[in-house]
């Protein structure tokens, strides 16, 4: 989808249909819905006087100019109660309206973002519509080969702004909804691709491609380099697998040379039989998602890439298969890690805190500001928290309330578990430092409490996102399937961090 900002009349572009809003609680149309209500002789009012069209949220009402051959159409889409609405809300309104556009098999649409009053800045504004309409349409159809599964996709939005002097803001808005979506879709793509397409090799190359392109550092480190660091936590894990395993490291230096990196951790499980603690099958297809947490690091490494965020920034995703091979680790082994501590494995299931305990070591090599990891790591977090709410543990206050704040503006739900020392007990082994599982209780925290014996006293924030990385059901602008959680609310966090404008070479 090609987006352009132009400023103007709305009818005065040539485009199949015109898109304005309207809220609940507003008697007559405002903003670019009272403009067309004018032109047209009452056309919008009188759907709303007649109480075919209320403006309740997501709702929306398609009628006809009779102009006979641009703007033929308005779709006016509800944007709720007033006092309910906001930019959360506005992804999900332009998403719908734009997926409905895209039902009537129209290509090209042009929308308005004047809803008459608001107190929303033209920026976040038009950055949350785009965001909404891109992330909305998206679709993983790269494996199906029937022409009716490959549908008309919309080709052409073009954002109509009447008020000349908020252009400026509105085309920067578009700029990074464009890109920051690119990054979603780029993780979704990531997460979407079968396991037998996306190996630890192949991921490694993904992040290579996204080096080439922007001009990263990036090394990739094969097993015996792996071993020569001592990392046998990670290749206990990668020794059921014929796949080698990788260790992607990925650099943008956007900051000063000696700035302190924040280092993004993402486990790259790319299949999680859970080994010789062998799944249940059914279901066990979803886990060709488990490298969710490293796509979200790669995907936000392209995204402050191209946004020019002034920081320096690592990416550190250690990628195996987690399979039952005859050299697989097994219940009982025990694996000394790079950090030099034990670990007896009681359920070769618990695999990603092996992989990110030896990845978390690793990370201190750079001396980092800030260590952020994230992980499909337990399915405790989804019982705890349920589908949509990625779970965070982490040792410092501030990093956690800047983790929470992103999370605000970006509606990706971040809910904070206590890090509670006193389950430590559950993780004590009786041979080694510690044990990979505290049993069934408090599955989540217990996993974050082994984490936090590899990060040492760098101000450090664990994300699991089991539950967001793979919808089973569509929300307002995220289909179903990989959801590339994580992207936005890292880059949000890398853009608030740093606080310049986010858009220097746009
Ligand atoms: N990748 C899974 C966690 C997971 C579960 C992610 C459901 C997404 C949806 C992880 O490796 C795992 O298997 N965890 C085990 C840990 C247990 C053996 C202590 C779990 O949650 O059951
Ligand atoms: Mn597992
Ligand atoms: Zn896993």
């Amino acid at each position: 989808m090609n987006i352009t900002v132009k400023t103007g009349v709305l009818t005065d572009f040539d485009c199949k249909i015109l898109l304005v809003g309207h809220f609940e609680d507003s008697k007559t149309p405002q903003g670019a819905a009272q403009f067309l209500d004018q032109k047209y002789h009452g056309l919008i009012g009188g759907l709303i006087e007649e109480g075919d069209f209320t403006g309740e949220l997501y709702s929306s009402s398609v009628v006809y100019t009779g102009e006979p051959a641009r703007s033929r159409r308005i779709l006016i889409a509800g944007l709720g109660k007033r006092e309910e609405f906001n930019l959360e809300k506005l992804r999900g309104v332009f998403s719908k309206a734009t997926q409905k556009i895209q039902d009537l098999n129209i290509t090209n649409l042009a929308a308005s973002l004047d809803f008459g009053e608001s107190e929303f800045p033209a920026r976040e504004t038009a950055q949350a519509a785009v965001e909404g309409a891109m992330l909305g349409l998206y679709r993983f159809i790269r494996y199906k080969t029937q022409k009716k599964d490959k549908e008309s996709q919309i080709e052409e939005l073009t954002i109509i702004e009447n008020r000349p002097e908020l252009l400026e803001d509105v085309k920067a808005g578009v700029k990074t909804a464009e890109i920051i979506s690119r990054a979603v879709y780029f993780a979704r793509d990531l997460v979407s691709t079968p396991s037998n397409d996306m190996t630890p090799g192949i991921l490694a190359e993904r992040a290579s491609d996204i080096a080439k392109e922007n001009n990263l550092k990036i090394e990739t480190l094969d097993e015996p380099a792996m071993k020569n660091l001592g990392m046998n936590a990670l290749l206990g894990v990668a020794r059921g697998s014929a796949e080698e395993a990788k260790l992607i490291v990925l650099e943008y230096n956007g900051g000063k040379k000696d700035d302190r990196p924040v280092v993004l951790v993402g486990k790259g499980i790319t299949f999680d039989s859970g080994g010789i603690s062998i799944k249940p099958s059914e279901k066990m297809d979803e886990m060709k998602s488990d490298m969710s947490g490293g796509a979200a690091v790669i995907g936000t490494i392209k995204a402050a890439a191209e946004l020019n965020i002034p920081l320096n920034v690592v990416g550190i995703i250690p990628a195996t298969e987690n399979l039952p091979g005859g050299k697989a680790y097994k219940p009982g082994d025990i694996l000394k890690t790079m950090s030099g501590l034990t670990i007896e494995i009681k359920n070769t299931d618990a695999e990603g805190r092996l992989i990110l305990a030896d990845a978390l070591t690793f990370a201190g090599k750079y001396n980092p500001a800030a260590i952020i990891d994230i992980a499909t790591l337990t399915g405790a977090c989804v019982v705890a928290l349920g589908d949509f709410i990625t779970g965070m543990m982490g040792t410092d206050r501030d990093l956690k309330e800047k983790i929470l704040s992103a999370s605000e503006t970006t509606g990706e739900t971040v809910w904070e578990l206590p890090l509670w020392h006193e389950y430590e007990e559950l993780i004590k082994s009786d041979v080694a430092d510690m044990k990979n599982t505290g049993g069934r209780s408090g599955g989540t925290i217990t996993a974050a409490l082994l984490l936090k014996k590899f990060v040492n006293d760098y101000p450090w924030v664990h994300l699991d996102i089991a539950g967001p990385a793979l919808l089973t059901k569509d929300k307002p602008y995220i289909p179903k399937g990989a959801s590339g959680v994580g992207v936005r609310l890292l880059v949000q966090f890398l853009m608030d961090r740093s606080r310049a404008s986010n858009v220097s070479n746009p």
